[in-house]
Parts: structure tokens; sequence; C-alpha cells
């Protein structure tokens, strides 16, 4: 397909999702909600085409925030019967905290809403309009980022933890294997939607949805008491992919506060809190013996020591020195880049849990690979920033818009290479930024 048909057919797949409410689904049947970090993808594919959509869409997931600035993963504003679980099963009302308005779930996803605003106003021809909207809508952003220090870090690090792998965005990473094997959750009668419409080798195991729902259940009997969560979650991680997306919104939203003008003591706040972030983001997410960012299990106390895309999403939040970066694409490249595969596998592809076609467990991600491709650029590694821009549009004008993609090279060759979901919002409005970039 031509680069020209491509951005046709990603226009027309975001269109097609967006619905009456002002949000857009991440595809149909199986993700019929508002989800949050799908949406600020999302809002920046939006912008290249359709300004008012893409601000809907930031408007609509910013109206679901609670009192105490937490913006939720899912926002049930319509009723739909293809997926599981759902509102009835989440109960947002149990928290006296949540948004009155519509039903959420109790969780939240990588807080990639401030790097989505400056990015729609890079990507804006009206500036001025532009900048009201910022105005309008940039403390609503700051409070979620607030939210993550006030309630989420309980050792004062400036390292937010998730409580449940729903939040880290890669729902089934092999690394969480690790958590599951020390859990003992009840095995629970439920009735899944997700393998009605996807291959079921595709998706999370039986007894790994065991566990996302007894861990629900937990923070449920606590009425989503954040204190609560972080005393009885048998799931509570620093996770390196949402800390870096956290540090790099903190540092878009001090640039656009910068822009606006008037804003000094919260630049300040913001400053003092990602250095803070920074410094202990070094000091305890690196593992020297892997060459690479790890995820820390707080419950156990130990970082969990593999490599996966996320261990190079700091790149993005430009956490690593010069040095330290060298270090982390040397290994990025010596086990994810070999030429038979496209980059960035989602999970380490000389690992025995690696799977190449399952969820997070080994595909490749477009969302990973523009975080990466960004990253990649802020430190000079230009040449392999292009090739994962290049294996990004190759890889979906292959196969199509899917949600993940195998990442062997000679799969993709042979047959369909593309997994879960089909006409993915968030591949089509990446290619549509990357195309236009
Ligand atoms: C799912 O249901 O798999 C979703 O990705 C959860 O966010």
């Amino acid at each position: 397909m031509k680069h020209q048909q491509l951005l046709t057919k990603a226009k027309e797949i975001l269109l097609n999702n967006f619905q009456e409410k002002g949000f857009t689904i991440p595809c149909k049947g199986l993700y019929p909600f508002q989800w949050n970090w799908d949406s600020g993808f999302i809002a920046i594919g939006f912008a290249h085409f359709d300004m008012e959509k893409a601000k809907k869409e930031i408007k609509t997931l910013i109206d679901s925030q609670w009192s105490n600035g937490f913006i939720p993963h899912i926002i049930f504003h319509n009723k739909s019967d293809t997926y599981f679980p759902g509102p009835n099963f989440h109960r947002s009302d149990l928290s006296k905290l949540s948004n009155t308005n519509v039903p959420t779930t109790g969780m939240t996803q990588p807080h990639v809403l401030g790097i989505a605003l400056e990015r729609m106003y890079e990507i804006a021809e009206n500036k001025e309009a532009m900048i009201r909207f910022i105005k309008e809508n940039i403390d609503a952003i700051y409070n979620f980022s607030l939210y993550f220090y006030n309630h989420r870090d309980p050792l004062d690090e400036g390292l937010a933890y998730i409580y449940h792998n729903w939040e880290s965005g890669t729902d089934n990473s092999p690394i969480w294997d690790d958590i599951w094997d020390t859990m003992d959750s009840p095995s629970l009668e439920f009735k899944r939607k997700d393998t009605g419409h996807v291959d079921a080798s595709q998706r999370p195991s039986k007894r790994e949805y065991d566990h996302y729902l007894h861990i629900i259940e937990i923070a449920k009997k606590h009425n989503y008491d954040d204190a609560k969560i972080a005393e009885f979650s048998p799931f509570l991680v620093q996770d390196p992919l949402f800390n870096s997306v956290l540090i790099s919104s903190n540092k878009a939203l001090i640039r656009l506060y910068e822009l606006i003008g008037g804003y000094e003591e919260k630049v300040e706040k913001l400053k003092s809190l990602t250095q803070k972030s920074i410094r202990n983001f070094n000091s305890k997410l690196f593992d020297e013996k892997l060459g690479a960012y790890c995820h820390y299990d707080l419950r156990k106390g130990k970082l969990l020591r593999y490599v996966s895309s996320s261990s190079f999403s700091p790149l993005h939040a430009e956490i690593p020195t010069k040095e330290r970066a060298e270090k982390l694409i040397y290994t990025m490249m010596k086990k994810f880049g070999n030429e038979h595969q496209y980059l960035c596998a989602s999970f380490d592809p000389t690992h025995e849990r690696f799977n190449p076609k399952k969820y997070w467990r080994g595909p490749v991600w477009i969302n990973l690979n523009w975080l990466l491709y960004h990253g990649l650029k802020k430190y000079d590694y230009t040449h392999i920033a292009e090739r994962i821009k290049k294996e990004s549009i190759e890889i979906i004008e292959k196969n199509g818009f899917y949600e993940y993609f195998d990442a062997r090279k000679e799969i993709s060759e042979k047959q369909a290479a593309g997994y879960g979901g089909n006409n993915f919002s968030w591949s089509a409005a990446l290619l549509i930024d990357l195309l236009n970039e």
C-alpha cells in the first residue's frame, strides 16, 4: 500500500471508531469503551486531520476524573455486552472519591495525557485556539500527575506504584509470572468475552484472569482506598514504562505551563518532583548486569530482572545519562535488534518466556515503538530511530492495522502476522503521526 492509501485507511479507522459521545473505542467488539492511554494516542492521530475530535477525546477522558485527581483506565460511557469485566464488576461507586457522572474502573493506565497535549500543540495550525484549550484543561492533567506523588508513592521516592497488571498497559507481560507464582487466587467462575473476538492463543490464560479479577476484588473490598491497596494488594510494582511516561508527561506540562505563562508555582512543583523521580529511577530501577531498566516488586522488595520493551522507555523521558543510554541501547540491539526481527518485541526474544503471538509476551506494539522512536531521537540514535519508524510502517503495510504484530520477519513474509483486535485505533493514530512527522 502506498503511504497515501495507508493514511486514508488510518483516518477511516479512527472515524469509524469515534463514538457519538465524543470518544474513540480502541476497536469494535474487543474494547467497546474509552480506554485511558489509548485516548491519548488517538488524540495525537486525530490532531492531524480533525482537531475538534482530538480535543473531544481529551475532554471526555478528563471529565471522568475523580475528586483526588485520579483518571481511570476504562470509562464506561455506554452500555455494551461485548466486554468483560464491565462496570458491574469494577463498581467504581464503591469509592467515595469516584466520578458520579460516569462509571469507570478503579485503576488507571500510563499517564500519556501531558505527552498528548504537547504533541497536539505542535501539530495545531491554529496555535491561539490550542492555547485556549490548553489553558482550560492543563490543570486537570497536572492534578492527575500530582495524584501519583500524593497517593501512589508510599516511600516518597517519586516513583509511583501500580497495583494491577492492567495499570501497566503491558497486561500479561511474562514479568508478572513471578508475582502470579506467589499468589493463591481462587479459581473463579466467569464468562470471558475477549476470546470470543480473538483466538485464545493470542490472549491471557484463564488462570491469569483469575489473578486479574482477584486483585480487583481485594481493591473493591477496600473501596479502592489507595492506602489500603498499598497495604494489601499482592501486586505492587514500580514499573519503568509507567514512571517514564509520568515523567515525560510532567516535562511536557512544564514546557506548556511556561509557554502559556503565569504558573510559576506549578512549574516549580513539577520540576522538583520530576527531579526526585529521575534520581530514584536511576538508582533503583537500573540493573547493571542486564544493562537495562527493570520493574521493582515493592511487595517482595526486589527487582524483577527481565528485559522488555518497557526497559527502553526511559529514553523517552530522558532519564538515563548519555553513557547509560549507550549501554541500554546496546542491550536493546543485542537482544531485540538482529536483522531477522522487527523492532521492538515487547519481551526479551532470547528468553524462554518469550511468546511471539501472545499479547504482551513478545509481539511488537506500535505505541511502544512510537515512544522508543522519539526516545532514540532525543539521544541522537537517528539510525535506529529511523529503523523503528520504517519497520512500524512496514509491519502495518504488510499485515493491516492490528493491535500487535509478530516480531519475526520470516513469519510476516509467509503469513498474516497481525494479532489481537483489527482496525485498532492507536495503530492507526500513531501511523498518521509517524507519516506526518
Ligand atoms: C483487556 O481487557 O485486556 C484490557 O486491555 C484491559 O485494559
